[in-house]
């Protein structure tokens, strides 16, 4: 068993740096001494050109699909087995679902791909977590997709925790780890309609807020594929604080985020929703101090709320006529606001019915303008006509 194990071993070694790690660094080379052969000779592009050619007439020979014969050997005596029953060294050997591994996007991998840092089998020490950057970086030749993922996820809120007992989500918290699935499939834990659901692992709180909102029962009940999940509003690798000047739910940003379906009639005129509200708010006193950066005003968040956004006419809402003075009477708002508090129009414009007549001063206000300036302009010219005329008939 033992030196099967070790032949198996050393192959998917040698496959492994063979496309992961060799390929790249032939073509970085091939690159590089392409562009300085004209001050090098060509001596430099002739040998990397044979390594490259060598190369390639090897690897059409390599499997492509999952390796049956180490997986055999890895799931017979120890991680096939229903009942954890095998004991290796104290510990039990647990029980990998083989099935889910063969219906994921990851199908054709073998385990030593993933589990690249096993020596032998059957293994003694407990092994290195798999690192998904084996293989997700720009340009390999695996074509697993993506790239960008890792950095952004580094740079991330996440990313940036330090262990301190809060739980810092790793790549396999969202997207699990024999049963990965693509976005696009309904199974999938970053499924449109699943990823509140991941991100609420943690969340709780949050995520049960958002479950109630308009956004929350549009997606999650009523299948409105147009309604935000977590991460239309948030981002999905390189998720920063509200705090970050550069989230996309810091308070000056948070209009643009809502914008981003609110300002477009294709995307929420469809459930009748109107739309000038985002232009009738970027007109307000609100919307110009904070387009200039006073992160104190009020933003679309400030009033409507954020995981808990309800219509006007539900009476949890924010934004219910009966709690508007609770609404804008918050601390660092307008603390002096009653129960008679009078609000304004607060998306400026807009035609909704209570509000027509701020719609007709507006209009009763263009048209005294056209007539005042229009009037003044006929008064000057008709007063340069008759000058002119005086002169021409030798008045003076
Ligand atoms: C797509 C990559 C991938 C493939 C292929 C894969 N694994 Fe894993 N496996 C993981 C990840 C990720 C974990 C989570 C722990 C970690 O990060 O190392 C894991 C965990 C495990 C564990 C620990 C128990 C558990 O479920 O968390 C065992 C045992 C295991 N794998 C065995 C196998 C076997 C046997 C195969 C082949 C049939 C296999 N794996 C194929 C990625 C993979
Ligand atoms: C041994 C290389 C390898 C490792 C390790 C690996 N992947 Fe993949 N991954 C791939 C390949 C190849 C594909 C594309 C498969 C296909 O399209 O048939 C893929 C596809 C995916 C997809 C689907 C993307 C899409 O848009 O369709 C996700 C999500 C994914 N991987 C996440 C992960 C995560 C998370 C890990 C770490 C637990 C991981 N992968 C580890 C090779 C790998
Ligand atoms: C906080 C949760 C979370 C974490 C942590 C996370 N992801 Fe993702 N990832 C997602 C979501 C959600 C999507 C789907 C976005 C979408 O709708 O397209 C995704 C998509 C992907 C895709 C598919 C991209 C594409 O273009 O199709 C890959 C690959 C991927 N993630 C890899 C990783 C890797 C590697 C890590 C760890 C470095 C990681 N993810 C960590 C949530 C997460
Ligand atoms: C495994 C647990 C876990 C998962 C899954 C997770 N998070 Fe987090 N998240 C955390 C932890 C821990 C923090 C740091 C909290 C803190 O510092 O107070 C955090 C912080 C955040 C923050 C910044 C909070 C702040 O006040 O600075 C946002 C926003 C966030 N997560 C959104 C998401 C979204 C969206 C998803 C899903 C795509 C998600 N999280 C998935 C654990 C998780
Ligand atoms: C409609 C946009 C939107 C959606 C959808 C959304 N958020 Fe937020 N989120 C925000 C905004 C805006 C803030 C900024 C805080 C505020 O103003 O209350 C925020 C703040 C946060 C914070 C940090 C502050 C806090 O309240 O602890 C976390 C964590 C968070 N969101 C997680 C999530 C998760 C998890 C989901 C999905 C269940 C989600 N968000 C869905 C807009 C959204
Ligand atoms: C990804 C697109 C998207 C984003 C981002 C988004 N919304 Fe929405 N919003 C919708 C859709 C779609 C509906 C209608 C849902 C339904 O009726 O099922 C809606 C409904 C609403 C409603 C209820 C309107 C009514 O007349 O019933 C309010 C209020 C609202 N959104 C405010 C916001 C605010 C504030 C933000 C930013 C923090 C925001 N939305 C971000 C898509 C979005
Ligand atoms: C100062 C508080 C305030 C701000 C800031 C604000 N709104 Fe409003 N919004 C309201 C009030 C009050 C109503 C209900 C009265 C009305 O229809 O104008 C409303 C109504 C709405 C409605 C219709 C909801 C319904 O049920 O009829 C939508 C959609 C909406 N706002 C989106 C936004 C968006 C998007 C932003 C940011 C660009 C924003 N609002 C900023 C207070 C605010």
């Amino acid at each position: 068993m033992s030196t099967q194990c070790c032949f198996f071993n050393a192959f998917h070694r040698f496959r492994f740096t063979l496309t992961n790690r060799l390929y790249p660094t032939i073509s970085i080379l091939c690159r590089t001494g392409l562009s300085r052969s004209s001050s090098h000779g060509s001596l430099l592009v002739l040998q990397l050109a044979c390594v490259l050619i060598l190369y390639s007439l090897v690897l059409p020979c390599l499997p492509a699909l999952a390796d049956p014969e180490t997986d055999r050997a890895c799931l017979s005596k120890c991680h096939g087995q229903l009942k954890r029953q095998v004991e290796i060294q104290g510990k039990l050997a647990m029980h990998v679902d083989v099935a889910a591994l063969r219906s994921s996007i990851h199908q054709q991998l073998s385990c030593l791909d993933c589990h690249q840092a096993i020596a032998q089998i059957p293994h003694k020490e407990p092994i290195a977590p798999v690192d998904c950057v084996d293989c997700h970086y720009k340009g390999n030749p695996r074509h697993a997709p993506g790239g960008g993922e890792y950095r952004d996820y580094v740079e991330s809120v996440h990313g940036q925790i330090q262990e301190d007992g809060k739980k810092r989500p790793r790549c396999i918290d969202c997207h699990g780890t024999h049963d990965i699935r693509p976005p696009s499939d309904e199974q999938s834990r970053i499924y449109k309609m699943r990823i509140p659901e991941t991100c609420g692992q943690c969340h709780t709180g949050i995520y049960e807020e958002y479950e109630q909102s308009v956004h929350g029962q549009g997606l999650l009940r009523d299948r409105v594929l147009d309604a935000p999940g977590c991460v239309d509003c948030h981002g999905i690798h390189r998720i920063l604080s509200p705090e970050d000047p550069l989230s996309s739910v810091y308070p000056t940003h948070v209009s643009q985020t809502c914008a981003h379906c609110h300002d477009a009639v294709e995307i929420v005129g469809k459930y009748g929703v109107s739309t000038g509200r985002v232009v009738s708010y970027q007109q307000s006193y609100h919307g110009l101090a904070n387009k200039y950066g006073v992160r104190a005003i009020a933003n679309c968040a400030s009033c409507h709320g954020a995981h808990n956004i309800l219509p006007s006419t539900d009476p949890a809402s924010l934004i219910h006529p009966d709690n508007l003075h609770q609404t804008c009477g918050q601390a660092n708002c307008h603390p002096q606001a009653v129960e008679s508090f009078a609000l304004g129009p607060v998306h400026l414009g807009v035609v909704s019915p209570p509000y027509d007549i701020a719609k007709w001063i507006q209009n009763a206000y263009i048209a005294l303008i056209v007539l005042v300036i229009g009037g003044m302009l006929l008064h000057n010219i008709l007063d340069y006509i008759s000058i002119r005329r005086r002169k021409r008939h030798g008045f003076h």
